[in-house]
């Protein structure tokens, strides 16, 4: 299989099309943006170390039954993964308070949520990925109710696949955003990525955030959290 043509550049990836129709490339970048790229810079390693940790844990998803776009690693900042049509959705899951549900209901940081909360944001760079819910979904034709009902309770179930594996290196898993698509013949898969730049990451004894905020509020040692997570998923 041989990679071709550009097909997509975004912020933290660029898409490359392959000589099998079904199969993509995926290189993931050292960029960092946030806030709709309004805040930019780079984060050294962060595309090597987003890939693979992104694709251990896809590897644990599918050991799950969850089926994901993942096929192959191809080096540290490359993976094939299958053409899929990216359902417009971002899926915020959340166990603790944090980030923009913090602001928006007036939680303090670190509020454990009775139960989780799933979240629907309609993905739109030039609306800022405004949040929406099953209604709007089925208005703007974005999902059918049986795909929704999938992603949802996939959703649900990568939560608790996840929150355990975490626990099990220390690390407590606030929240995280998902992207599904559909495959050639119509199945819902996991897409994107899972990683540090899509997760909030808490240490369970110190409290100390091993992910993307450390970038968003200059928390400083960056790296050295996205080196962090790699060492404890991957022990490397
Ligand atoms: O900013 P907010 O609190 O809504 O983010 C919730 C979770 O979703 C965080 O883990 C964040 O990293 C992730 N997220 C993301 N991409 C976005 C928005 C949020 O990965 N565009």
């Amino acid at each position: 299989m041989k990679k071709t043509t550009l097909l997509y550049e975004g912020k933290a990836k660029k898409v490359f099309k392959t000589d099998d129709e079904e199969k993509l490339i995926v290189s993931y970048k050292d960029d960092a943006t946030a806030f709709n790229g309004v805040k930019k810079g780079s984060i050294e390693e962060k595309g090597s170390v987003n890939n693979r940790v992104s694709n251990y844990l896809m590897g644990l998803l599918e050991k799950e039954g969850i089926p994901t776009h993942l096929i192959e690693e191809l080096n540290e900042r490359e993976t094939v993964v299958r053409k899929v049509q990216i359902v417009p959705l971002e899926v915020i899951v959340r166990n603790i308070a944090a980030g923009s549900l913090s602001k928006r209901l007036g939680l303090e940081e670190g509020t454990k949520m009775a139960s989780t909360v799933l979240e629907y944001c309609y993905k739109n760079d030039d609306l800022g990925d405004p949040m929406i819910n099953d209604y709007h979904i089925y208005a703007m034709s974005l999902a059918t109710e049986e795909e929704l009902k999938t992603i949802a309770d996939m959703s649900l179930k990568i939560n608790t696949t996840l929150t355990t594996y975490f626990a099990s290196i220390n690390i407590e898993l606030v929240d995280f955003k998902l992207e599904f698509g559909r495959t050639s013949d119509g199945h819902i898969i996991l897409a994107d990525e899972i990683s540090p730049d899509t997760c909030r990451f808490w240490d369970k004894n110190t409290g100390e955030k091993l992910d993307k905020d450390r970038f968003r509020r200059d928390l400083g040692k960056v790296e050295d959290a996205y080196q962090e997570i790699l060492k404890r998923t991957l022990g490397k």
